[in-house]
């Protein structure tokens, strides 16, 4: 089921999420339904708080991206209870989207590589560095599962730059193409 994607200005984006628990019957279900929702809104990731579940999952799809980043040829997988273990003190740009941001791409400034433990959905523990674009989604989808939006991460110049743009999204002045919810 195509689920709609919540748009800045909703509060569960900005909320903490809580960890997904053991006995979560509807993970499967969430996950394939985030997956569809992600393909259909030709996104590369997804966290549970865009479809409005307060959750600390999220799902990536970088598999169209393989040409310009080619580590990103077999990254799509679930992240269930991500954590963010270590990050390389090496930084580096990359433009940055949103699909509860329309409209908006900016350079955002990160750790290059990090390393991260997560649960599949098959409840299986596993623990890797993740390197070039791949630690990028990884890092802008952790940021949802936080509360947090990339635009928090610009320069404060750039954020007076977008500032408007946020405003006409959350106001409803700047509609997606796909399946969404405002207020
Ligand atoms: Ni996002």
């Amino acid at each position: 089921m195509i689920l709609p994607i919540y748009l800045y200005g909703q509060p569960v984006l900005r909320k903490e999420a809580e960890e997904v628990p053991a006995d979560y019957a509807e993970l499967k279900q969430l996950v394939d339904d985030m997956f569809e929702t992600l393909t259909v809104a030709e996104g590369c990731g997804l966290a549970a708080p865009q479809v409005g579940k307060s959750l600390r999952l999220f799902v990536v799809d970088g598999t169209e991206l393989k040409e310009e980043y080619p580590e990103c040829a077999n990254f799509k997988q679930a992240f269930v209870n991500p954590e963010i273990l270590e990050e390389s003190e090496e930084k580096i740009a990359y433009s940055e989207g949103c699909l509860s941001l329309p409209g908006i791409s900016e350079n955002v400034v990160r750790p290059k590589r990090v390393l991260v433990h997560y649960y599949d959905i098959d409840g299986n523990e596993h623990e890797e560095w993740l390197e070039g674009f791949n630690s990028r989604i990884f890092q802008h989808e952790y940021d949802h599962i936080e509360g947090n939006v990339f635009t928090d991460r610009i320069s404060p110049i750039r954020r007076q730059f977008v500032k408007g743009k946020l405003v006409n999204i959350a106001k409803g002045k700047t509609t997606p193409k796909y399946r969404y919810k405002r207020n």
